[in-house]
């Protein structure tokens, strides 16, 4: 292509950050994305002062970002809060050859095969959680959704790290690491922001979040490094300090081993959470759906618990889940910055670009979803999927950098729905309409309540 050929995408600039920043604000940055996806189409271009934000959203383009042209796509700037302030260097936030030689260090962990070892973990936190619902079934009192599966997922994340069994260790690191979340999240969408050491109660409250967290996960570690290593609990803390890279010869450093731990309890529990969220609300919104998923967990099931050998008879209920993470991705946008100058369908990308992945549209393009938000799980039938543009649905991302989690959370949210949805039926509270936002992952700012009716 010509260099008279190449066009600036269409789009909206502007030179006064605020302008656009204040009405990001006031959206909501989904629906600052959905307006300017119906305004100006597939591929724009959102210019702020110096900033230059591009939407990607076309599947065809998405793999270009994350496949066909990846290297030249990368987790630079985009990052840099979520790394000085969350996650340090573990694999979300890795780049260049760390991230490759720990990619392939981790990897064996998370096969499908490989997180088969979870199943007991997540079984018995499944039963535990039956019982807790039973004392609340039919009270006609409702619970917080999002809150009583995040309480599931982190106490399942934190037990297969790190074994730990005391209910005091586990609320104490799912509301500091939440705390750390929230603080990061609400520091990103801030336009103008005051330095951390700044005495303001959120700072405050950040900072000592985070020094409970690394003493927490320090102690584990030298505790671990204190006995003999046979007598390591087999979790995967353990894992990852047995492992050595086959390129290297070297082990994870103690600064890594705790990086990579705030990383997988960060990115592996409230996506999680959502997606079971979000299930439950779309089941009780659709009730034939609902039917068909207990006609098959009766038949298969009856009365007894799943095993992991069922999970394959059990194919409509991961039709749900994938249709629950193609409607509601817990991740809805993810970042790549532009290395160098690149071309997008005859459009110029400038060198230092953001490049908005935004799978929450992808996921609704009505050229690849007819009828796009109907939740209907026979989308995820094998001959309908077949025909499909691979890249119309990324809720992990895609390319070298997919969630390396992806099996995991499939895994425990098949058991988890197979274990509840046998016995429990979530309403939502009546007249109750959730605002879907997001704030750093996927929420309702307003909740989800519901009520636990027992089958
Ligand atoms: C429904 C659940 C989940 C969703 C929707 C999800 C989504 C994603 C997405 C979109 C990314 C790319 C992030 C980016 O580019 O910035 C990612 C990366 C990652 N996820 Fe997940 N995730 C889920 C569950 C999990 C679980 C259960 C774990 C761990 C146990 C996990 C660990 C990670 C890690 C370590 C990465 C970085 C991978 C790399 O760059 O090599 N995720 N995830």
């Amino acid at each position: 292509m010509t260099k008279s050929m190449i066009t600036a995408a269409p789009g909206r600039r502007s030179r006064y950050i605020l302008d656009i920043a204040l009405e990001m604000q006031r959206k909501g940055l989904l629906q600052f994305f959905e307006d300017a996806w119906k305004t100006y189409g597939d591929f724009c271009q959102i210019q702020i002062g110096p900033r230059n934000l591009f939407l990607v959203i076309h599947p065809e383009h998405v793999h270009h970002v994350n496949v066909a042209n990846r290297q030249n796509y990368d987790k630079l700037q985009s990052y840099d809060a979520v790394r000085e302030l969350l996650l340090g260097d573990g694999l979300v936030t890795a780049t260049g050859e760390a991230w490759r030689i720990r990619r392939k260090l981790m990897a064996p962990f998370f096969t499908p095969r490989g997180v088969e070892q979870y199943y007991p973990v997540i079984l018995a936190d499944g039963l535990d959680f039956i019982q807790r619902w039973q004392s609340k079934a039919g009270s006609g009192q409702a619970v917080d959704m999002i809150q009583e599966m995040m309480s599931i997922t982190a106490s399942i994340i934190l037990k297969t790290l790190f074994s730990t069994q005391s209910e005091e260790n586990l609320v104490e690191m799912k509301e500091a690491v939440e705390t750390m979340i929230s603080f990061t999240s609400s520091h990103e969408m801030t336009p103008l922001k005051l330095p951390l050491w700044a005495p303001t109660r959120r700072n405050v409250a950040y900072r000592q979040a985070r020094q409970r967290v690394h003493t927490f996960i320090d102690a584990v570690i030298a505790q671990r490094r204190a006995l003999p290593e046979q007598e390591w609990p087999d979790d995967l803390l353990s894992r990852l300090m047995r492992a050595r890279s086959e390129e290297t010869g070297e082990a994870l450093s103690d600064k890594l081993l705790r990086d990579e731990s705030i990383t997988l309890f960060f990115a592996g529990h409230e996506t999680t959470a959502r997606t079971l969220t979000f299930m439950w609300y779309a089941l009780s919104q659709n009730r034939d759906v609902e039917q068909r998923l207990h006609q098959e967990l009766d038949q298969v099931l009856g009365d007894r618990p799943p095993q992991i050998a069922d999970l394959k008879k059990l194919p409509y209920t991961l039709q749900v889940i994938k249709e629950t993470l193609r409607l509601y991705p817990p991740a809805p946008v993810y970042v790549r910055d532009a290395v160098a100058d690149d071309v997008i369908d005859g459009m110029h990308v400038p060198a230092g670009s953001q490049m908005m992945m935004v799978p929450y549209l992808t996921h609704r393009h009505p050229a690849f979803w007819p009828d796009p938000l109907r939740f209907d799980p026979d989308r995820w039938l094998p001959e309908e999927e077949a025909k499909r543009h691979p890249l119309a649905y990324h809720p992990f991302a895609a390319g070298q950098r997919i969630c390396i989690g992806n099996n995991f959370s499939l895994f425990e949210s098949h058991l988890l729905t197979a274990l509840l949805a046998r016995r429990f039926t979530p309403r939502l509270v009546a007249g109750h309409q959730p605002q879907i936002v997001m704030s750093g992952t996927l929420g309702s700012a307003n909740g989800m309540p519901m009520t636990i009716e027992a089958r």
